[in-house]
């Protein structure tokens, strides 16, 4: 396994799925573990990754010591590099020119980590590497007992090595794809220098939480809240997997759930892997609550409030249990761990049955705490979910409550469901469904006129939208096809009762959220 020290780039978790997908088990901390935390998960390995402060600025972060005392390979990354370079011996000043993006680094003398990596050979046989940069200071020195192994047209060194430590270090990023033979720079180092072998594979990483599980577990019963979305789906399957029927899930349907959602979720674990399911009829009880509130916010609060009490209430009438399974995946652990000096960020909470587990009493399990999502979703399929809920788009906890603006009623959400429903049938039909990463409908309580046969209608709109993200914090509205939105409104106009305009949203994020709410 390794080790990943993070100090603060935005690149640090891609260092980690790199490593990941070439099936070596790895783990990103903070900068600062504590030394006995280090020696203690004895890595076979130690990445340290970019960062945006400056290696000559006081108080700046340094690698523990114990990093260096491990007697194992260490790679340094960028901020990383030049950390390595000043703790030892050798020196790093601002650059002359500071490079950001493509730069062509040519590969010099025959090191472990890049022979024979390369994109081209140049006239004097080095090989060349395109590569992505980020960085303002470069090494000026070496430490000694290091040669360098990369340069650029700019930086003499973009790269060095001591091969007898096992120490490398490069200034660019192979764990970004533009660096083309990054995945290349990483397997030659977790495979070869380090000789970790390929074991996190999906059949691993089950056998692997299966057990756990089972020893964490013992013959006690487990509750699981289940919403259909991919985390907790991939929970039910992987616990039902490791302990069969003392998995018991609660699906609680608050009514505000895409068309045949909660059907379609007892179809697939009840009918078709055996869970133990209870679904929960809690429609009327929201839409009550719901009832003459608008407000966004105070939206979200009734939802979140009446889906602990309705879980808690399901609770309550079981007997004997003693755990809680949650969805908690690796990245809100991550999010959550941060340096002592991001740890005054904000801390997202996800549970979404917050303070359930301390008043029953109940000990957590989380089998998903160690994987990203990519690897949730492979474990998905391999437990047998359908392809289609495991890349299913991310749906918001309080449902069609933030799609519906303004109040909620149980004919707005029935409408909305039929029209969500044709937009994403049609999506999927045309092979669109995969290249957007949120797709669904809108209900507008604005009311527009509309012209049918007969006369006048005067009726709510149905926005549609689309966008396209990595991360969900900055996003593009899709272009979608014409011919494509175009069948969408006809169906929709045509197919839903009490619907005669459809409009598609063609704005981004920032500064329009991806909800409409
Ligand atoms: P926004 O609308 O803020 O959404 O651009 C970013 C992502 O978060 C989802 N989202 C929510 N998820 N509860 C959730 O569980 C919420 O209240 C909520 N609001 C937004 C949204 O669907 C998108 O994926």
């Amino acid at each position: 396994k390794i080790l990943i020290l993070d100090f603060g780039s935005q690149y640090t978790q891609l260092i980690a799925r790199r490593v990941r997908e070439l099936g070596v088990y790895c783990e990103l901390h903070p900068w600062d573990l504590g030394e006995d935390a280090i020696r203690a998960f004895a890595p076979r390995g130690v990445i340290l990754s970019g960062g945006p402060a400056s290696v000559l600025d006081a108080g700046s972060p340094r690698a523990p010591q114990a990093v260096w005392a491990l007697g194992v390979p260490v790679l340094g990354i960028c901020y990383g590099m030049q950390t390595m370079a000043v703790q030892l011996g050798g020196a790093v000043a601002p650059g002359a020119v500071k490079e950001f993006g493509y730069a062509e680094v040519r590969a010099r003398g025959h090191s472990r980590l890049l022979r024979d990596i390369e994109d081209r050979v140049n006239d004097e046989g080095h090989g060349l590497l395109d590569v992505w940069m980020s960085h303002g200071d470069q090494v000026t020195a070496l430490p000694p007992g290091f040669k360098p192994i990369a340069s650029t047209k700019d930086v003499p060194i973009a790269g060095m090595a001591d091969e007898t430590r096992g120490y490398y270090a490069l200034q660019f990023h192979p764990e970004v794809t533009h660096t083309t033979q990054g995945a290349r720079i990483y397997a030659r180092f977790v495979h070869e220098i380090c000789g970790c072998g390929s074991a996190w594979t999906p059949g691993n990483i089950i056998s692997d939480a299966i057990e756990t599980v089972r020893e964490r577990v013992g013959s006690a019963k487990v509750l699981l809240g289940l919403s259909g979305g991919v985390d907790s789906s991939v929970v039910a399957a992987l616990l039902h997997k490791a302990i069969g029927d003392r998995l018991i899930c609660v699906f609680v349907d608050h009514g505000l759930l895409r068309h045949r959602e909660g059907d379609q979720v007892m179809k697939i674990f009840a009918e078709h892997l055996g869970v133990k399911v209870i679904r929960v009829d809690a429609q009327a009880r929201f839409f009550d609550a719901l009832k003459g509130v608008s407000d966004p916010e105070a939206k979200r609060k009734i939802i979140g409030r009446l889906f602990v009490e309705v879980f808690d209430e399901e609770a309550a009438k079981l007997d004997g249990i003693e755990f809680l399974a949650q969805g908690t995946i690796y990245p809100d652990v991550i999010e959550s761990a941060g340096s002592k000096t991001q740890k005054a960020q904000v801390i997202k909470s996800h549970h979404n049955v917050g303070g359930l587990p301390e008043r029953m009493k109940l000990k957590l399990v989380e089998p998903l705490r160690e994987l990203f999502k990519d690897e949730v979703r492979k474990i998905g399929l391999e437990l047998g979910l359908p392809r289609e809920m495991v890349y299913r788009h991310p749906f918001p906890g309080p449902g069609l409550g933030v799609r519906i603006l303004g109040e909620v009623s149980p004919q707005a959400a029935e409408t909305l469901r039929l029209a969500d429903h044709i937009f994403i049938e049609e999506l999927r039909r045309a092979g669109w469904y995969e290249r957007t990463s949120q797709a669904f409908a809108v209900f507008l309580p604005v009311r527009s006129v509309g012209v049918t046969g007969d006369g006048r209608r005067f009726e709510p709109v149905i926005a549609l939208r689309a966008v396209q993200t990595v991360d969900f914090m900055t996003a593009q509205w899709a272009q979608l096809p014409f011919e494509l939105l175009d069948v969408c409104s006809r169906r929709i106009v045509n197919e839903v009762p009490g619907v005669s305009r459809v409009v598609y949203d063609i704005s981004g994020k920032p500064p329009a959220t991806i909800e409409w709410e």
